[in-house]
């Protein structure tokens, strides 16, 4: 190939030193492709993903433990100069190896059950580093977060009365605030619309301020979180200018928590959130309220997705090819009881063979699972079920789908009474169970 290719160069009118050039530049470039792609994709800190199926088993969820210490160093980095506190919302991802991690590295929890709160305690947090932001709870799950020391986020009239008859001023609190700003990856994941059931109104301000003053409630912070999946500076700041807004009249602010939804990249076509530039805005924005507001505040983030999906990794295994007149179907050994995304959302999740790196033959195909009703994982960017292209796929082949580290096991279930696949924390280029595979007994327990 290389001599044709030097002969094609010097024919349209290339010189033939600079064809030799071309043509090393050529292969550097592919030698670096198929090094690199391979690393990126088909292993984990240079252990192949076939090999982690091999040695435990799918379906398996497979966590990079260096991918989420760099998503903390990115996003610290983009708040330069900020006192920022990241509140990771565990709810992404709860096993417990990975809230160690998190504490380890100095990322605070933002939990929304007493149960991931108690997940946080085990873990080895202490309760004033978790926030509880909880929606539509029982006044019992908030009096149990304050018994551990968590700060409570209040996001309705109702709640907040309550909060201020029971603890006066004796609790600090901060208030969930819906500030009326669309955004987020699909609709099904905005949470600040004027129609959203999160927050309370940005028009209820007197109402809210009429009961802090009735019960001198220590409301030390404002929250708002706008949505899942959103990559455009322009609705972060409009939603902070919205909550900026709102506050001067809270004159004991300690905390400004602007909430997660920094959207992660899904696929090379389709990038996530600048952080950089979207850091720079909110910090930007948030200096400016803190100027006129007159005190330094500290900044708050609670971020799911941008910590954890690019770490996991979900391998699963060909069962079955369906060869279809109209339609080619790979059978994966799992379905929406595993990965609930595509299905609910009709969410994007990169999917390759993981078996075969052999680029020079693909096809398209469709890849489902093996539960009793359609789940389809191969959905495109437009959020429609579709084909994938594909290197060959074989029957027993590992097929793995990318960004699965966030809201894959935690919305996991047990649907045709299949087990929860197991989970895999690769660190230090070595990799361990961080939760078993479920047994039978597993299925039983707790049933007569
Ligand atoms: N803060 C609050 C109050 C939230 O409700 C959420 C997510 C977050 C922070 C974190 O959002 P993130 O940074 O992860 O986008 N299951 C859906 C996402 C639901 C998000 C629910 N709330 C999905 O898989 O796309």
């Amino acid at each position: 190939m290389g001599p044709l290719l030097i002969w094609a160069l010097a024919k349209s009118g290339v010189k033939r030193n600079k064809a030799i050039n071309i043509l090393f530049m050529f292969v550097r470039l592919v030698s670096l492709w198929l090094t690199i792609f391979p690393m990126a994709y088909y292993s984990i800190q240079n252990i192949p993903l076939t090999d982690l199926a091999k040695e435990f088993g799918t379906p398996l969820y497979v966590y990079d433990a260096d991918k989420i210490r760099e998503k903390i160093s990115v996003l610290r980095g983009a708040f330069e100069g900020i006192d920022l506190t990241i509140k990771y919302a565990v709810k992404a991802n709860t096993n417990l190896s990975i809230l160690r991690l998190m504490r380890e590295n100095g990322v605070d929890m933002d939990v929304v059950s007493p149960q991931e709160l108690e997940l946080g305690l085990i873990a080895g947090y202490e309760g004033s580093n978790i926030t509880f932001t909880p929606s539509g709870v029982h006044f019992s799950e908030i009096e149990y977060a304050v018994s551990k020391g968590a700060i409570v986020n209040l996001d309705n009239l109702s709640v907040l009365e309550k909060f201020g008859q029971t603890y006066g001023s004796s609790q600090p609190c901060l208030i969930r605030i819906k500030p009326h700003v669309f955004g987020g990856g699909n609709e099904k994941i905005m949470t600040a619309h004027p129609e959203s059931k999160f927050g309370i109104s940005i028009h209820q301000k007197a109402e809210i301020l009429a009961i802090v003053a009735k019960y001198k409630m220590n409301v030390v912070g404002l929250h708002q979180h706008t949505g899942s999946d959103i990559k455009d500076g322009k609705t972060f700041e409009q939603a902070a200018s919205a909550l900026f807004d709102f506050a001067f009249d809270f004159k004991d602010l300690q905390i400004i928590d602007l909430g997660g939804g920094f959207k992660v990249p899904y696929s090379p076509e389709d990038p996530g959130v600048n952080m950089k530039e979207v850091g720079q805005i909110m910090s930007n924005a948030f200096s400016s309220f803190c100027a006129k507001y007159g005190r330094e505040l500290r900044l708050w983030v609670e971020p799911g997705k941008f910590l954890v999906s690019e770490s996991g990794t979900f391998l699963t295994e060909t069962n079955v090819i369906k060869r279809d007149p109209v339609k080619t179907f790979v059978g994966i050994n799992s379905g929406l009881n595993h990965l609930i995304r595509p299905m609910m959302y009709g969410s994007y999740h990169y999917i390759f063979n993981a078996s075969n790196q052999d680029a020079s033959k693909q096809e398209n195909y469709r890849v489902t699972g093996y539960i009793c009703e359609t789940d389809t994982f191969s959905f495109d960017l437009k959020g429609k079920e579709n084909e994938r292209l594909m290197n060959e796929v074989k029957e027993g082949d590992i097929i793995a789908l990318a960004n699965a580290g966030a809201y894959g096991f935690t919305m996991a279930s047990h649907y045709n009474s299949r087990f929860l696949p197991a989970e895999v924390l690769v660190d230090g280029g070595t990799a361990r169970v961080i939760r078993k595979r479920e047994t039978m007994e597993d299925i039983l327990r707790n049933q007569e």
